[in-house]
């Protein structure tokens, strides 16, 4: 047994406005200063640990090390998670959540949504014929909640998708501001949670008709680990966590046109629409552009790692975007390289935008194949059945910023599907 080492420590009452100021960059610089991927800092007035790279990332999706329980801060169940979901549970009750999740992620499912996302690229792409100039993030957003609803068998009226796309999308623009537009977001979530517990209740109520395949059905008659139907407002906020963050690829679908912009090389493979070559390039896209910063747990007993002591209830970040970016994990993190997916060893600690570990047993994204799939979907129609410019504008974007797209959210002109 190694003996017990001081944490490397970062002075000072209180952290939290370097780490909103910050953003993305908050834990990438200690790590820098402190020549440690293990340090203490103080966040919302209390002692925190911040962890970094794929060693690090091991631990912390250790179960018996840590537990989710307490560990989001309000605002961002407010806003992002909502209250109840199964970000928040650990054990039994978490296992058997995430289950009614991944089992709506079986091969007919992701096909069925690639599906949809072409239907509604096709459909959008028609009407952008006729305008001057689009927004692309702005347009993908009402894509993406078309399918999202469709998917998961949520009615969805033709004059609703602009205001559904809008409410969908103010929860996670928005989680970590404390400003006005936070109030935007809770405010969001709590109508969305009545739109969609209302169509629950006329499920269980025998007043709405939905396909067994469809979330809506499934969600609504779960049992827990307890044989008990789930609460109508847990049911909403489940549901939720399918629309939302559906709709929040967007985010990584503004970044990709960027990339195929920014690297036209890299691009020129995906022109014939291989597979592989769409995977490589999406699977960078989510590596190398920022998005979830990091995410939160809660050390679950005292133990020692490395000589380093967690106490227990310490609550302790893991960088998601860091550990993407780090030089113990990557060769030349800070290059777009698609191609370096040809020798990834698909380490479940390296590449962890959407998080890391087993989907099953722990609280790793149940929706990143589904993310993959719609981004894959999404270059090929832009690469592959789309013409456009783009006009003079400000591509760059943010480090500082969560969550952060390019300043013009993307402005497409002269728009023509290839057919
Ligand atoms: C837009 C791209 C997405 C990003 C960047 C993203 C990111 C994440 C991250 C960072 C986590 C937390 C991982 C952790 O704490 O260990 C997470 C969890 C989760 N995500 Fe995603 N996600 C995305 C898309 C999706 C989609 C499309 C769905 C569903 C259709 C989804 C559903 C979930 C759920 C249910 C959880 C909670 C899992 C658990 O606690 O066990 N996400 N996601």
């Amino acid at each position: 047994m190694g003996q017990n080492r001081q944490m490397p420590k970062e002075e000072g009452l209180d952290h939290s406005l370097k780490l909103l100021k910050e953003g993305y960059q908050f834990i990438i610089n200690r790590r820098h200063t402190m020549q440690s991927n293990v340090f203490e800092t103080r966040l919302l007035g209390d002692k925190a640990i911040c962890l970094s790279g794929s060693e690090a990332a091991k631990i912390f999706y250790d179960n018996d090390k840590f537990k989710r329980e307490g560990a989001a801060p309000k605002p961002v169940q407010k806003t992002l998670f909502g209250e109840g979901g199964v970000q928040g549970l650990d054990g039994e009750a978490h296992k058997h959540r995430k289950a009614m999740f991944m089992s709506l992620m079986s091969k007919d499912d992701l096909q069925e949504i690639r599906r949809l996302t072409k239907k509604y690229w096709e459909l959008a792409a028609t009407e952008w014929e006729a305008q001057k100039e689009i927004v692309l993030y702005e347009e993908v957003k009402k894509i993406l909640t078309r399918v999202a609803c469709e998917w998961t068998g949520i009615p969805l009226d033709e004059n609703e998708v602009a205001h559904r796309a809008e409410q969908l999308s103010d929860m996670f623009e928005t989680p970590a501001d404390v400003s006005l537009s936070h109030f935007k977001g809770w405010r969001a979530r709590s109508k969305a949670e009545d739109w969609i517990e209302e169509l629950v209740k006329e499920v269980r109520n025998n007043e709405r008709e939905v396909a067994k395949s469809r979330a809506l059905h499934a969600f609504s008659w779960h049992k827990d680990h307890n044989g008990e139907l789930l609460d109508e407002n847990i049911v909403a906020v489940e549901l939720l966590n399918l629309l939302r963050p559906i709709v929040a690829i967007s985010v990584y679908i503004a970044f990709t046109a960027l990339a195929v912009h920014e690297y036209p090389e890299k691009a020129k493979s995906l022109k014939g629409g291989d597979s592989v070559q769409l995977q490589w390039f999406s699977q960078e896209v989510r590596r190398y552009y920022p998005f979830f910063p990091f995410t939160a747990a809660k050390v679950k007993e005292s133990f020692t790692w490395n000589g380093y002591e967690f106490e227990k209830d310490t609550l302790t970040l893991l960088d998601l975007y860091g550990t993407n970016h780090h030089p113990d994990d990557w060769e030349n993190p800070d290059r777009f390289e698609p191609e370096r997916f040809s020798e990834w060893d698909k380490s479940p600690f390296d590449f962890i935008p959407q998080g890391g570990g087993e989907f099953d047993i722990g609280h790793r994204c149940a929706g990143e194949w589904i993310t993959i799939d719609v981004m894959k979907e999404s270059l090929d129609y832009l690469v592959n059945h789309l013409s456009y410019t783009l006009p003079e504008q400000d591509l760059s974007f943010s480090l500082t910023e969560i969550p952060t797209v390019p300043q013009s959210k993307v402005k497409l002109t002269n728009v023509e599907r290839i057919i």
